[in-house]
């Protein structure tokens, strides 16, 4: 029996992505087409110009994905799409697309949620996962620590009341004048930084709620920046660095300390990371040193599988496409889309 051939439509924030993989879940193509010269100006997404840039590029990433896969648009046999949540134009674009391509070659079309899709690229990373895992996802939309119990059955565990911890690297790199988008920016200034330079507290909350908080951190950062601009005056100076570090110190920390104290309430088999903040090296390395710790096998997606990519979205696609699970031609985006199917927030009461 010849392969089934899944495809696979990202659009949800300022990444143009296309990638096939196939029914054994072996990626055969993951093109990705980033817009930050379109956005670096401005020092972050504008939604406006994602939308357009997504109308240019769609069709090219589209075909280069089909050359790499070596495939045919008669080999496609189901068609994948981000639906939500993601930023309205851009979601369009992509959905859009997909409904067409769906239509025009009467394939079925499956809405994908992009941060499930998150989830998945573990699964399609690493395989069977050992279950239930503690899985955090923070990107520069998204701050999420879950327990994947089953393949589809994911509990919220803590999100971000504020910033997402992407968000607040770009925030800090745009406050320093690094560039966009800051996350790895920061991470490089911050490897020759010290780390215990300026002082962070750990966010609080009044009500114990156990939730993920990033724009103190960001306020107590501008706080330093404003008290001595002088010291910060050199580009790229050890002043700065040494702020990218205790940042970025702070930042893992605080990822860190509610997978410890989730820890303390559900019993896991296994930790995993993914998202496009999981390519910072530090938090790469501590979430590592936090499994050993606690004898847990270890599961982080490779950066190209973290930031975002259609191969994530092909694969959960394929997960629920397996499942008897597909959409309509009515599809229309989410730009708020939960990810969950339980809720089970810690709470330090
Ligand atoms: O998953 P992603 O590509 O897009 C969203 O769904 O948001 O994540 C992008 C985010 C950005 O905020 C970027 O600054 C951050 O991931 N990021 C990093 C690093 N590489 C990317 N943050 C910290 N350190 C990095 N090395
Ligand atoms: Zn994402």
């Amino acid at each position: 029996m010849a392969a089934t051939i899944f495809l696979g439509v990202e659009s949800s924030c300022d990444d143009t992505s296309i990638a096939v993989i196939n029914n054994e879940g072996t990626i055969l193509a993951n093109v990705v087409s980033s817009q930050i010269k379109e956005h670096a100006p401005f020092g972050g997404v504008v939604p406006e110009l994602a939308s357009r840039a997504h109308l240019r590029n769609i069709p090219v990433v589209f075909q280069q994905a089909m050359d790499q896969a070596q495939i045919g648009l008669d080999d496609i046999d189901v068609v994948a799409v981000t639906h939500g949540p993601g930023l309205i134009g851009s979601l369009l674009v992509g959905v859009n697309f997909a409904k067409s391509l769906a239509f025009g070659r009467n394939l079925p079309l499956v809405p994908v949620n992009h941060i499930r899709g998150h989830i998945r690229a573990l699964f399609l990373e690493h395989g069977d996962l050992p279950l239930p895992a503690l899985t955090l996802i923070v990107s520069g939309g998204h701050t999420h620590l879950f327990l994947v119990e089953t393949p589809d059955h994911f509990v919220l565990l803590a999100k971000t009341r504020d910033d997402a911890a992407g968000e607040a690297f770009d925030k800090l790199a745009k406050m320093l004048d690094l560039g966009f988008p800051g996350g790895a920016i920061v991470d490089k200034l911050a490897q020759s930084g010290d780390p215990k330079a300026f002082p962070f507290n750990m966010p609080r909350f009044s009500d114990g709620a156990l939730d993920y908080s990033f724009s103190g951190l960001k306020t107590a950062a501008a706080h330093q920046l404003r008290r001595d601009p002088q010291r910060f005056s050199e580009p790229e100076g050890q002043a700065i660095r040494d702020l990218c570090a205790s940042f970025q110190s702070a930042v893992v920390r605080h990822l860190l300390q509610r997978v410890r104290q989730a820890l303390k309430v559900e019993k896991v088999a296994s930790l995993s990371l993914g998202g496009g903040v999981a390519c910072n090296s530090h938090l790469r390395q501590s979430f590592r040193e936090l499994g050993d710790k606690y004898r847990l096998p270890t599961y982080i997606t490779a950066p190209k599988l973290s930031t975002d990519n259609a191969a994530m979205i092909a694969a959960e696609g394929r997960h629920l496409f397996q499942q008897g699970i597909t959409g309509s031609l009515d599809l229309n985006p989410e730009v708020r889309l939960n990810a969950f199917d339980e809720v089970r927030l810690l709470t330090g009461r």
